[in-house]
């Protein structure tokens, strides 16, 4: 696979970096020379990644193309190139349509959206594709799992989901803080809830069984993870979550 990337920034480190780091077999990777510190950081890692004088040279050079600039500037970006019917396109772009992007980008092979996130430079995390494709599906199960969707809505839903991150990371600083009031220094109520969830993901990714088990699994009769379970959802705590994504959401589908 020769890989193209139109912006280096971010998400182009974190894909690349996940690459090099499970040894995936890619043929090539052409980066752009925006942001130049971490393009030839990336460089310095495999001799197989060059970084390329412009936009137009790493289009020339890849099949597989991923369009990872910011996307208020991706149209006036893709302007200036010409993409041909070789190009196999991944946008990255967060809330530009495929319809929208056929625009940008003229006639291609193929144009797929992906949702990749920071944990991919370390192969964890999921990868959300619209719509099902073989080769970004394959590219994205090197770095943690891809989960393909038929469509932008079921597209837009997963992209709704990624903006849990901040509050996942707030819940457990609560908890971290309560520690702290009881006399634990913050450095050990961190390295210890962070262990914690790593336990936890560990559970989830091992099976496939619903969300729903794993709760049961986790709680016995009159036990504390019962009592703590029972009050947050008696408060209405997880009813939340479905009004606030759905707010999202909405949000999402108003770009
Ligand atoms: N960050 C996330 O968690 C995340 C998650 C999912 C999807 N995305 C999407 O992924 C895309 C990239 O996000 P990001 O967080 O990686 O953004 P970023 O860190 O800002 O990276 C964008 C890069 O584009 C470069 N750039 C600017 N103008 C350019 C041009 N004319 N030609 C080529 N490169 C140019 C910038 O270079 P300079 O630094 O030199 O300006 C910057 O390094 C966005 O569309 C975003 O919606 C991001």
């Amino acid at each position: 696979m020769r890989l193209g990337f139109i912006g280096t920034g971010t998400i182009t480190r974190a894909v690349v970096t996940g690459l090099m780091h499970v040894g995936a077999p890619f043929e090539s990777i052409y980066l752009s020379p925006r942001n130049t510190e971490v393009a030839t950081g990336l460089a310095a890692l495999d001799s197989r990644v060059s970084v390329c004088r412009t936009n137009q040279h790493v289009l020339d050079s890849s099949d597989v193309v991923c369009l990872a600039v910011v996307p208020q500037i991706a149209a006036d970006v893709c302007k200036e190139l010409r993409f041909t019917a070789r190009h196999h396109v991944i946008s990255f772009l967060a809330g530009v349509a495929i319809s929208d992007l056929k625009q940008m980008v003229g006639p291609v092979g193929a144009i797929v959206r992906a949702i990749p996130l920071p944990a991919v430079a370390a192969a964890k995390g999921s990868t959300a594709i619209c719509p099902p494709d073989e080769i970004a599906s394959r590219l994205f199960s090197y770095v943690g799992a891809a989960v393909e969707v038929g469509d932008e809505n079921k597209f837009d839903a997963l992209s709704a989901v990624t903006a849990t991150m901040a509050s996942f990371y707030a819940v457990l600083e609560t908890q971290a803080a309560w520690l702290v009031e009881q006399g634990i220094d913050y450095r050990s109520a961190r390295a210890y809830l962070a262990a914690y969830c790593e336990g936890l993901s560990h559970e989830a990714t091992k099976g496939a069984e619903p969300f729903s088990a794993l709760v049961q699994s986790s709680m016995t009769a009159g036990g504390i993870n019962e009592q703590l379970h029972h009050e947050l959802s008696g408060n209405g705590t997880y009813s939340h979550y479905s009004a606030a994504l759905g707010n999202v959401l909405k949000r999402i589908k108003r770009r």
